[in-house]
């Protein structure tokens, strides 16, 4: 019902102004982590070509890898015949350059949460782009405009942001920059429709809706356990049971990845000045032990052994 309002109110009043979505496909990814293979995993499943890129021929390689044993537990599952895994597989092409991008009409990029990164990336991959080609971010907090405004083409740019783990995720928010064009925002909102998700506009504040409230939450979490509140287990089973929240907070924060919370924390602090978001020291420890969560094996947990084991 929802989707339907979402997606129904802003097509009819597209519709009335002769705007439409651009066909697309071919998508581009860029970044081949946690969020750039689910990315590259859902859209190669609804049908689009993918070309998958990373930094890392190593992520790339893993990232393949991994696409390939999740599509194959869907079909164990029941959810995916066995032909859609093999059809899949078979759309999604790892390129080693920015140069096979020349070829894409909507490039997501799901790099590093570090604007530099991505200002680079920007600069590197316009040019290789066709003229009428979009490219979206999957920041989790910087400004879009700000992004936009690196590039060569801010009213084909937008904020389309994917949520973890993205193939079981149903929401997708969409962020128009200051000079986003309606063609770009159609083009985004028909292929998270496509997609099968659910989408829900913010405006183009620090870190948007979903982590503007999700990310403070994970922070007073680290604060309490920083504080000797509660330990990390008494902290996760708290909020999981007593808000009946599907995971704790600080589980939650080491599937995100502990690098990220504490940049969009940073974002926040620094983009809205307000003494509330100030990232907890304790999280920071965490970064620059290299303790970066589940991707790195351990953060809150240790998940290098049979079952997790708290670290404090
Ligand atoms: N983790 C989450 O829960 C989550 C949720 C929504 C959005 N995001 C956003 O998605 C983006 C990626 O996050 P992630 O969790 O996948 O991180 P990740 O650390 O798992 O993956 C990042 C990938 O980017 C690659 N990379 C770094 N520099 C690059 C470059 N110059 N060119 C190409 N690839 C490069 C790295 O090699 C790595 O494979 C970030 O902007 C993050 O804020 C993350």
């Amino acid at each position: 019902m929802q989707r339907m309002l979402n997606s129904g109110l802003a097509l009819a009043e597209a519709r009335r102004l002769g705007i439409k979505a651009v066909d697309v496909k071919r998508i581009g990814v860029i970044g081949a982590g946690q969020m750039g293979n689910g990315i590259a995993h859902v859209c190669a499943v609804a049908g689009y070509d993918v070309l998958l890129s990373d930094i890392s021929r190593e992520r790339l390689d893993a990232a393949v890898k991994l696409i390939d044993s999740n599509l194959h537990r869907l079909v164990a599952r029941g959810k995916l015949t066995e032909e859609e895994m093999t059809k899949a597989l078979k759309r999604i092409k790892p390129v080693d350059s920015l140069d096979a991008m020349k070829d894409a009409e909507f490039v997501i990029e799901a790099a590093t949460e570090d604007e530099q990164v991505k200002r680079k990336i920007f600069s590197d991959l316009c040019p290789k782009l066709s003229k009428t080609a979009m490219v979206a971010t999957n920041t989790s907090s910087i400004s879009i405009t700000r992004l936009a405004a690196s590039t060569d083409r801010p009213e084909r740019f937008i904020g389309v942001h994917f949520m973890n783990p993205v193939p079981l995720m149903q929401l997708v928010e969409l962020i128009r920059g200051i000079a986003t064009e309606e063609e770009t925002f159609q083009t985004a909102l028909e292929i998270v429709r496509r997609l099968g998700k659910l989408s829900a506009n913010s405006e183009d504040f620090p870190a948007f809706i979903v982590n503007r409230i999700l990310l403070p939450m994970i922070n007073e979490a680290v604060y309490t356990l920083y504080e000797g509140v509660g330990t990390v287990e008494a902290i996760d089973l708290a909020m999981h049971y007593g808000a009946n929240h599907p995971m704790g907070p600080l589980q939650l924060a080491d599937f995100i990845g502990l690098d990220t919370c504490l940049s969009v924390m940073q974002v926040l602090y620094e983009g809205l000045a307000d003494s509330k978001y100030r990232p907890c020291p304790l999280l920071v420890k965490y970064v620059e032990a290299g303790w970066l969560g589940k991707k790195t094996g351990r953060g809150f947990y240790d998940y290098r052994g049979e079952k997790p084991i708290p670290t404090r």
